[in-house]
């Protein structure tokens, strides 16, 4: 929960991204894999995803994205004073994945990685958030880069169809309240560890015996999304005093197509308020909502002033929202 007494806002002043080299279609993947184009296409959304190769590492990814958003703000990485980056799939257990950003982009202060899985952008935004709004901090780098493809069961078709790899970054800058609202208006982050065996992964370093892989029952995360976020929506107006009429894009994670526009129905947003980038980029996580902020400040849809409702719900059970004047 967020207080919003101080008169510094989080303004987020640049967004990047970066997909891998790489594209594979359904049809290419069932190929290999026992599953269709129309299976995929009907239960997700999805129709392509990313695939890194070796050299585009979760650091590297992340990385490129982060130099796109500095640029985006006219900012440099003297201007970084922390760097929070959200994976599940980090380049090694330490040191942080943001560290390796840190030095590859030349910049100071400190850094660190969150684990959150699908909400772990969300959850970066709310510790940048408070720590620039307390005045600690006056520029973060919050990263969400992931490289799911590494811990794929890629005998399960179940699984394997629905992720993409992919990073995308914000830069948020401390700025005296003005008038114009810009600004990160609230964060609401949840949690309910109870319900960590419906979306893991089966290990950790040092445990050779486990498999390293994904594991998800879809039905029960899909049942806990739809209700969870639902709430969360309903939560961050709430928290504003502001109608479902007042938001201009829901920004969702991108997980499931059935999902996202569920949420989009319980908001009464017409369709085309709501950013989709499901069907290009899969599920990418934490990565997921900044790719789908790039791709629509890209194109031109979000533009300042805007009101941007993010929402995410990931393993943990982790979920949240954010609200950002943009
Ligand atoms: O990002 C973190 C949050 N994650 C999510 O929000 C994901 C939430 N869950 C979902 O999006 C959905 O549950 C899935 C897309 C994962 C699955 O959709 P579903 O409608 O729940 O399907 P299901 O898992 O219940 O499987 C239905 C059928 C099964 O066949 P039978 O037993 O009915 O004969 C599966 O074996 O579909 C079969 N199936 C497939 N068929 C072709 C499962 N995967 C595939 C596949 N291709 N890839």
């Amino acid at each position: 929960m967020t207080a919003q007494a101080s008169p510094i806002r989080s303004v987020l002043a640049g967004v990047g991204s970066y997909l891998p080299e790489i594209v594979v279609t359904n049809d290419e993947l069932a190929k290999t894999i026992d599953t269709n184009d129309a299976w995929i296409r009907e239960r997700t959304g999805i129709t392509q995803r990313y695939l890194a190769q070796p050299h585009e590492t979760c650091a590297f990814m992340a990385t490129q994205a982060a130099r796109i958003a500095l640029d985006a703000a006219g900012a440099t990485a003297t201007d970084v004073d922390a760097i929070i980056l959200a994976t599940a799939t980090p380049d090694q257990a330490f040191p942080a994945t943001a560290l390796r950003v840190q030095a590859a982009l030349g910049a100071g202060g400190f850094g660190f990685d969150i684990s959150a899985a699908c909400s772990g952008f969300i959850y970066g935004l709310s510790v940048a958030d408070a720590m620039l709004r307390t005045g600690q901090i006056r520029g973060a780098l919050v990263i969400g880069s992931e490289v799911y493809s590494r811990i794929l069961n890629w005998q399960d078709r179940g699984t394997c169809v629905l992720f993409g790899d992919g990073a995308g970054a914000v830069f948020l800058r401390a700025e005296e309240a003005s008038s114009s609202g810009r600004g990160i208006l609230s964060t609401h982050l949840h949690a309910q560890g109870s319900l960590g065996d419906i979306l893991y992964v089966d290990g950790a370093v040092g445990q050779p015996d486990r498999s390293g892989h994904l594991v998800m029952q879809g039905r029960e995360v899909f049942r806990h999304a739809v209700t969870r976020l639902s709430e969360a929506v309903e939560e961050a107006l709430a928290a504003n005093g502001l109608p479902h009429s007042a938001v201009d894009w829901l920004v969702p994670h991108q997980a499931n197509l059935r999902i996202i526009d569920a949420i989009g129905r319980r908001l009464g947003l017409p369709p085309e308020r709501v950013v989709k980038t499901v069907a290009q980029h899969a599920n990418t996580s934490a990565a997921s909502i900044p790719l789908a902020l790039a791709t629509a400040i890209g194109d031109g849809r979000i533009r300042p002033g805007h009101l941007v409702l993010m929402e995410a719900l990931g393993g943990g059970l982790t979920w949240g929202s954010a609200l950002v004047r943009m």
